[in-house]
Order: C-alpha cells, then structure tokens, then sequence
C-alpha cells in the first residue's frame, strides 16, 4: 500500500528543505550553549600563561586571570566548565596535585565566585603534575594501580573540598571510578559527581592539549592503559564497567572520530548521560585548515559539535565552547 502510494505520489525529500523556516520546523538535532563545556587550562606559574601556538584563541590562564575567563564563559551562555590545573612544581608521585591549596582548588574557588552559578568539573588525572608525565605513580616504567588509585581519591578529594561539581578521572586505569567513588563518599562528599572518562583512547589527537598541559610522557606512550581505537566491543565493556563502579556520567573521548561508539553506548545505556570531548586536535586540525583558507571554521566548527549531539552526546567539551554558543545565540540552530 505505501509502496503503492509512493508510485503514484513520489517522496521529494527535499520538499521540506526549500526555505529557512521550513528546514527550522523540521530540524531533528538542536545544538545549544547549555550543551557545551568550556575547557580552562590553569597555570600556577603566571610566567607559563599565555596563548597556546597550535590552539588559536585557547589561553593559558594565570590564577589571576579566572575570575575574567569565568565570567566570559558564563555570559556567552554556556553553563559548565572542564577545569586542568598545571601546577609550578612536578614530581614523582604528582604530590601538588592534591594540595588543597594546588592550581585546581584555587580555581575552583575563583571560579565560584565569580561565577557562582556556572558547573565547575576538574580533570583528576597525575601526567600534569607528575615529573615523568605518566597519569599514574610508577613502577619501575609501568602504573601502579593501587598506588595511583590512592592519589586519584586525594585529587578528587582536594577538588571536591574547593567545591567542584563534578570529577572527571581522565587516567584510564582500571577501577579508577570505584576508587574515587569510595574516597568521595568517605570524605564526605556525596554529593559530588563523576564524570568518567570511560572510552579514552590512545589517540594522535591529544597532541596540542600536551604541549598546553606540559604533560607529555617524558618516555613511552600511554598505550598501555588507554584504550585501542580499532575497538568497539571493548569500548562497550569500558561505559559499563564505570556505570557498574558509580560513574554519574561517561565520556567518549575523542569525540569525532567515535560517533559510532557514542551512538552504541547511548542505545547501551540510556540512564547516564554521554559526554563527547572534541579534542585538541580536533580543534587545531579544523582551525588550521581555517587559517588556510580551505574551510570556514564557524561553520565547520558548528557541524561537527551538532553531529556529536545527533550521535547521541548530551555534553559536549570543546574548545569553540563559549565561541559556539556566541554564534548560537546569533544564529540559534
Ligand atoms: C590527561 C588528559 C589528556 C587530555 C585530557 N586529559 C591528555 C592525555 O591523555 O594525554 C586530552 C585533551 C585534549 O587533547 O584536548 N590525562
């Protein structure tokens, strides 16, 4: 019968995407500001501060500098920042990294009162502080894990005590949610949140936010505890693993070259919301190619964060945040 009537009456899809208006009414993917997060990149030492050469328009911020930053990101329309703290000291174990008076806490702390209403979620990771720049205590040249799980809880700790809303563990090692978890709600701190980095994997793209980050592996890769990128089952396993351990929400990181893994693990688990990080090298690869002349970035930029939404992230990190939503308030999608 519908094939019949089809025959007689042939579909022009196109029929709907004659005019703006008609292409508005039935539009299926809205991208909006409350959908993205603002990565900020602290420093504590103010002489590192500055722009960041492959990232155009990403800032390294002096702690002096947060309050303006915070404030930008909250008039843009965006509601949420990712907070990374570069400290001025490193070593072994990333001992500054849970120093409650460390680059995180008194950002949190700026961030808040400058912007009180704004979400503040900090990456729990050691590679920016450690000395070796691996995100875990070493033995010998491989992680620690029950070393690392315990300093993973004391950074979430530190970061929650300074009022963060959310901890994103970025390190990928096993058990890190669970532990962090466990430290949380022993701390006090129940009610604070986790947003795990779920599926991260060992990607080219990282490129840029190490330089920015100073937190680059002085040896090897981090292929050993990141994930593989060729791997979707294990992918799968990774989200469910975290939910099974009390991740509130879970990553898939990068986003772009993933959209398939975040559609599975949407259709995989409906009750926690996906975040989609747009990477470094996402960001710099597509406003190089902007600075060249080949494509336009805004229009670039607002296609790709809106096939993220449509794969099913329902947060977004990227760098054009507070950007993107200053064009999507010109131009609402
Ligand atoms: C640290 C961390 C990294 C990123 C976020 N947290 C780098 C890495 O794992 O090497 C990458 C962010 C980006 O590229 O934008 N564990």
């Amino acid at each position: 019968m519908i094939q019949l009537l089809e025959k007689n009456h042939p579909l022009r899809l196109s029929r709907l995407r004659r005019t703006p208006a008609l292409r508005a009414l039935t539009r299926e993917t809205r991208l909006h500001p409350a959908d993205l997060v603002q990565p900020l990149i602290v420093v504590e030492n103010e002489a590192e501060s500055g722009p960041v050469s492959s990232m155009p328009n990403v800032k390294r911020i002096a702690l002096g500098a947060i309050e303006d930053a915070a404030q930008d990101i909250a008039t843009s329309g965006v509601r949420a920042t990712l907070v990374f703290g570069v400290p001025a000291e490193k070593n072994e174990w990333a001992g500054p990294a849970s120093d409650p008076e460390g680059v995180v806490p008194r950002a949190v702390r700026a961030i808040r009162k400058a912007a009180p209403a704004l979400a503040i979620i900090t990456d729990v990771c050691l590679c920016q502080s450690s000395s070796h720049g691996h995100c875990g205590v070493l033995d010998g040249t491989e992680i620690d894990l029950d070393a690392t799980l315990a300093r993973l809880g004391a950074i979430a700790i530190s970061h929650a005590e300074a009022g963060a809303d959310l901890v994103a563990p970025s390190a990928m090692v096993d058990g890190q949610v669970a532990a962090i978890r466990r430290a949380l709600d022993g701390g006090g701190h129940e009610r604070v949140g986790v947003l795990s980095y779920a599926v991260k994997q060992a990607s080219a793209f990282y490129g840029p936010f190490r330089d920015a980050a100073s937190s680059a592996p002085a040896f090897g890769d981090r292929r050993a505890h990141q994930m593989d990128s060729a791997n979707a089952r294990e992918a799968i396993a990774e989200a469910a693993q975290d939910v099974a351990e009390g991740a509130d929400a879970i990553m898939v990181k990068p986003g772009g070259t993933n959209l398939d893994l975040i559609r599975a693990i949407r259709d995989a688990s409906p009750r926690r919301p996906i975040a989609a990080y747009q990477v470094s090298g996402e960001y710099a690869g597509l406003c190089a190619a902007a600075a060249a002349g080949v494509l336009d970035e805004r229009a670039a930029a607002l296609e790709t964060l809106t096939a993220l939404k449509r794969a099913g992230a329902a947060l977004i990190i990227t760098y054009w945040a507070a950007r993107a939503a200053r064009w999507l308030r010109e131009n609402p999608s």
